[in-house]
């Protein structure tokens, strides 16, 4: 039987809002898109000022909601607030190593107590009919491979549906390289899917991490914010073995900007524009020049101008072409239903 391989955008903070999904949807229909991590206690006392961030576009299926928290109670109850708007599936974040999450014992600190983490999936599997996964690293604050190993098949015989694991301890950050062999461990010791996620940064990258770890799919976090279009190629590698697309950054970069401010309300413009900003940007020369000019900014469309005018000044700068192709060792993935 042909292996099924998924593709993910990963849940970002302030990056994975509706606005954002729009263009990495338009890119590629298939694609898993998650929303931000959204807090258990927030959905359930259903404050308005939450409704944009669990707004669902229409084109966003498959789609996942990422929830953050550690009351298996509340968790359950934003389960069933969030599976009212008809999401794919809803994810448990395990991850988040932010030091304000961890105090409140939530995101990656759930990882050094499997008993409440324990509690909190089986809650939330009472009430989820969607899908049930959850994102995790590779442990709080070390990376013990048997114990790591131990939690996760906690979490397969509690019902998780699939794990997406990031293979860095929380007190890493994004420091050394993830751990790819890690996943390889997850997938060889459990039946349920295991979407590989970290340091994936091109079209080339997924290939190898597919085949490095026999992962069921992978997940895609910053270089889907410089590359909405990653999926795309990828896809491309899967199906037809090469991918060759052409882009124009500043329209990309445009279309983002003026989603956020339609979408989003304005005292949260600036930051959801810096951030992308600041990702997107590692796609010119001069990336620093130009974050510097936008730090000062607070309007989207003078943000839109300063590229504008760069790209008048660099106007080699702004149509770019992506090319690629699966030879020798990854052959045998091309024509991998995707
Ligand atoms: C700006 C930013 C925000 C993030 N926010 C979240 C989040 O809300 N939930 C989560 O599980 N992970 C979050 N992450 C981690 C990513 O989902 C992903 O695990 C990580 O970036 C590694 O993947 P990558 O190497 O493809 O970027 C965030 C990462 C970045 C860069």
């Amino acid at each position: 039987m042909e292996k099924e391989i998924k593709l993910f955008l990963a849940p970002m903070a302030e990056i994975t809002t509706a606005a954002f999904r729009k263009t990495v949807r338009s890119f590629s229909p298939q694609a898993v898109l998650y929303s931000e991590m959204l807090s258990a206690a927030a959905i359930v006392s259903g404050g308005m000022h939450n409704e944009y961030l669990l707004k669902k576009n229409e084109d966003d299926d498959p789609f996942v909601y990422q929830i953050l928290g550690g009351d298996p109670e509340l968790m359950k109850r934003a389960c069933i607030a969030l599976q009212e708007r008809g999401p794919l599936g809803i994810d448990i974040n395990m991850g988040c190593s932010a030091p304000e999450i961890i105090k409140k014992f939530q995101g990656c600190r759930l990882l050094s107590d499997i008993k409440i983490a324990e509690k909190i999936v089986k809650s939330c599997r009472e009430v989820c009919k969607c899908l049930l996964s959850v994102k995790m690293r590779s442990g709080f604050e070390e990376t013990d491979v048997d114990y790591i190993v131990d939690f996760a098949l906690m979490l397969q015989d509690a019902g998780v549906d699939y794990i997406t694991i990031h293979p860095r301890h929380g007190k890493l950050s994004f420091k050394r390289k993830a751990d790819w062999g890690l996943i390889k461990e997850f997938k060889e010791k459990l039946s349920i899917p295991v979407i590989a996620n970290g340091d994936i940064l091109t079209p080339e990258d997924a290939i190898s991490c597919l085949e490095e770890t026999g992962s069921d799919g992978v997940m895609i976090g910053r270089a889907a914010i410089a590359s909405p279009w990653i999926f795309y190629s990828i896809d491309m590698l899967l199906k037809r073995g090469f991918y060759d697309l052409t882009v124009d950054l500043f329209d990309i970069y445009k279309d983002v900007m003026e989603s956020i401010a339609d979408t989003l309300p304005e005292n949260l413009h600036k930051s959801r524009a810096h951030r992308f900003s600041f990702y997107y940007f590692k796609n010119f020369v001069f990336s620093h020049e130009l974050m510097n000019k936008i730090r000062v900014l607070d309007r989207i469309d003078l943000m839109i101008n300063t590229l504008r005018d760069y790209l008048e000044r660099n106007p080699h700068e702004r149509v770019k072409s992506f090319k690629g192709g699966l030879y020798g060792i990854h052959e045998d993935l091309a024509g991998s239903r995707y």
